[in-house]
């Protein structure tokens, strides 16, 4: 495990147990203590014991159509990615999992690395999901696309006046950059996808660039580098495209008025291609229920399910032609990197010691 894993597993251990204890023994439709004991009465049961770091209302609506066409019960434990993690190894054999679902081809690669995930075969998944978006050997598939998108104060900036995020560390952006800090996955998952396309010393004097234009040492997620965007704190800040359309689609007038401050810019459109990564799922090493659990991620992308998936948090579905979000949609077309997220999420430790290098904290 690498210190910032470590550091992050530490620090919610104690508050995700407790909230992992209260889904345990809640009563009516949560966790089935004999379900979860005993594989045989699990199977008996038709249920599915899905661990997810995701947490939006419609996704209930998704799991309720799963359990209409199958008649197989979906047990849900919600917490933060790393704490579930460490929970399905501290289970080891005994762990009722049956699939593990997060953000972050970095975080998934991470689950791989430690072991949480079983490899399977599956037509329709290879189907649907496009090569660069899952795992060759079938430990995960990506579920939904999110974009790595430049945000800009329209006050300050012509879109013209973007281009890639290369450019960033150019002197005209000095003090103007606005990024999240070097321990999140999506910095280090951006970073991973530019160490292949460019090499680890390319992309290191990039970091040292970038570092330099920084308009203020890295604080906050990515709503909040588009808050200090409309702020004028900063001129341009890296963030996935969803926080940008939460904040337009906001029920409170002062996010959408940060949100009409700003413009959403997808970079490298005549190099590689805008970085995209995905939420993803995959079956659980030891899954009582590993056919439930294949039938479920099979579930995950039909057309009606993968519209659900991708708009409950304004994404991007993985599977062609399935209708955007309206306000995504308006986003426009893009051209989306092709870099596979098993190789950015297996540079995930390479680029955490880049950033480090870097000075990126
Ligand atoms: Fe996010």
């Amino acid at each position: 495990m690498d210190k910032l894993t470590r550091r992050g597993v530490l620090g919610l251990g104690a508050a995700a147990t407790a909230y992992l204890a209260h889904e345990l023994y809640r009563g009516g439709s949560g966790w089935d203590e004999a379900d979860a004991a005993n594989p045989q009465i699990a199977q008996a049961n038709r249920v599915l014991n899905l661990y997810s770091a995701r947490h939006y209302d419609t996704d209930k609506a998704l799991y309720t159509g799963f359990t209409q066409a199958t008649g197989i019960r979906v047990n849900v434990i919600e917490a933060e990615a790393d704490a579930l993690i460490e929970r399905i190894r501290n289970e080891g054999a005994n762990s009722p999992a049956d699939v593990l679902m997060t953000v972050d081809a970095g975080r998934l690669w991470r689950a791989q690395e430690q072991g949480v995930f079983q490899p399977i075969q599956s037509a329709v998944l290879n189907r649907a999901v496009p090569a660069n978006l899952r795992d060759p050997q079938g430990n995960w598939y990506g579920l939904s696309r999110r974009a790595r998108v430049l945000i800009y104060n329209k006050a300050r900036v012509k879109p013209s006046q973007l281009s890639t995020y290369e450019a960033l560390v150019n002197p005209q952006w000095r003090k103007q950059v606005l990024t999240r800090s070097s321990s999140n996955v999506y910095s280090q998952s951006l970073t991973g996808a530019l160490i292949a396309i460019h090499g680890v010393p390319k992309v290191e004097s990039w970091a040292k660039g970038l570092v330099a234009n920084f308009a203020r040492s890295p604080q906050g997620g990515d709503t909040d580098q588009i808050r200090a965007v409309a702020a004028g704190i900063g001129s341009v800040a890296i963030a996935n495209h969803y926080y940008l359309v939460r904040l337009m689609e906001s029920s409170k007038s002062e996010d959408r008025d940060v949100a009409a401050k700003v413009g959403l810019f997808f970079p490298n459109q005549k190099a590689q291609g805008t970085h995209v990564n995905i939420c993803g799922a995959g079956v659980a090493k030891g899954a009582p229920n590993r056919a439930a659990a294949i039938r479920f991620l099979e579930y995950l992308v039909s057309p009606k399910a993968q519209a659900m998936f991708a708009q409950g948090n304004f994404e991007f579905p993985v599977v062609r032609g399935v209708p955007l979000y309206p306000a995504v949609a308006k986003l426009g077309n893009f051209k989306a990197e092709t870099v596979s997220a098993a190789v950015f999420g297996r540079n995930n430790p390479e680029a955490l010691r880049l950033m480090d290098r870097a000075g990126w904290r």
